[in-house]
């Protein structure tokens, strides 16, 4: 019988959102913070003009689609790399930066594929406490050692919601070693861009990496585009890892239109971010803490594991697909925002729920 390798043998593969449902049921999709909405309409009408391209092998450098990252987000210099997902950039990131014997640090709640995405690389994932479910930086830097190879600040965080201001991200980049990575996950930073300036300037000093993804303002969660501004030299090793044929052809054109119809995209962020805001209140007269948030989705805390588990059931039953927490979060549902109506049905049965649990 062939065997992996140790490490390999003792990882359990990364937990998505149990989607099961009871035959007959109608799924509502509410577990994976996916757009709300379909994307812009501009999109259909891009992947029906690029489906004829199937015969041929995508440009591999994603040349144009790049192109347009940079006109839309203000970006000169340095490299803009498309991933398979951003998903694909963590890991391929870690892969080429940590190893055994190395330490990434991130928060408490951070996103959790970075623990999966180091535990691949053989280095140790170490966490700092969170301060009321929101990134602290003076506890992050309290835990960096001399083993620290990568920082990773999720801003806003996933799964929490919740924001630190940009000025904050500054100051931790500069009291960082100038040899440690920090790697930016701004998968929801459509969300803040509003009130806070990108910090994609801090690419140019080398030591600095910002990601982002078209999978949540942009509605393009199943075209699995990701990406990133990375210093050249970076880029230089991810793309020694990377598989060059990464992105299709229709994923490619399917980013740029969806990239193209700004106007849209920051629709969708501005009725997410109100739907999110009534949601968060409704929950609140329930007598629930809900972190402010600022991206697509909502933590929901509830008064015990037990509840929360059993809130969870109880939706999935009427077909509610909802997120289930772990470890420190067993008492916490995280819950993506849907449309109006959606999120009116959802309150009425969580209320319901709640008078029984
Ligand atoms: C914080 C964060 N980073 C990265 C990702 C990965 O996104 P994708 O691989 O769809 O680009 C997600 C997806 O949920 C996320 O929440």
């Amino acid at each position: 019988m062939p065997t992996p390798k140790a490490h390999v043998a003792s990882l359990a593969p990364y937990q998505l959102a149990d989607l099961a449902l009871a035959p007959g049921i109608q799924p509502v999709m509410l577990a994976q913070n996916e757009s709300l909405r379909d994307p812009s309409p501009q999109v259909a009408t891009a992947i029906s003009a690029a489906q004829h391209d199937g015969r041929l092998y995508a440009d591999p450098k994603c040349s144009e689609l790049a192109m347009v990252l940079r006109q839309i987000y203000d970006l000169s210099g340095n490299a803009v790399l498309l991933g398979a997902g951003s998903m694909e950039l963590i890991g391929v990131l870690l892969r080429a930066y940590v190893g055994p014997g190395d330490e990434v640090l991130s928060s408490q709640f951070g996103y959790a594929y970075f623990a999966l995405a180091t535990a691949i690389t053989g280095a140790r994932y170490i966490q700092a406490c969170e301060s009321d479910y929101t990134l602290d930086v003076d506890a992050m830097l309290a835990k960096v050692t001399d083993h620290t190879k990568v920082v990773v600040a999720v801003n806003p965080g996933n799964p929490t919601g919740t924001a630190i201001a940009n000025s904050e991200i500054r100051r931790l980049r500069m009291a960082l070693p100038e040899d440690v990575l920090l790697v930016i996950d701004e998968a929801y930073g459509e969300f803040t861009d509003a009130w806070q300036k990108p910090v994609f300037d801090l690419v140019e000093a080398g030591n600095c990496v910002v990601l982002r993804t078209l999978s949540k303002a942009y509605g393009l969660a199943s075209m699995r585009v990701g990406w990133g501004f990375f210093p050249e030299t970076i880029a230089q090793q991810m793309l020694k890892l990377l598989n060059p044929n990464r992105l299709s052809s229709i994923s490619q054109h399917a980013a740029m239109a969806a990239l193209q119809d700004q106007e849209y995209m920051r629709a969708t962020v501005t009725q997410t971010l109100q739907i999110a805001q009534q949601f968060r209140q409704a929950m609140q007269a329930l007598g629930f803490y809900v972190p402010q948030s600022h991206g697509n989705f909502v933590l929901l805390k509830l008064a015990s594991a037990t509840q929360a588990q059993n809130i969870e059931k109880g939706l999935r039953k009427q077909g509610f697909l909802v997120r289930p927490m772990r470890n420190d979060l067993a008492e916490c549902l995280r819950i993506t925002i849907g449309e109006p109506q959606v999120m009116r049905q959802l309150t009425e049965v969580i209320t319901a729920l709640c008078q029984q649990n």
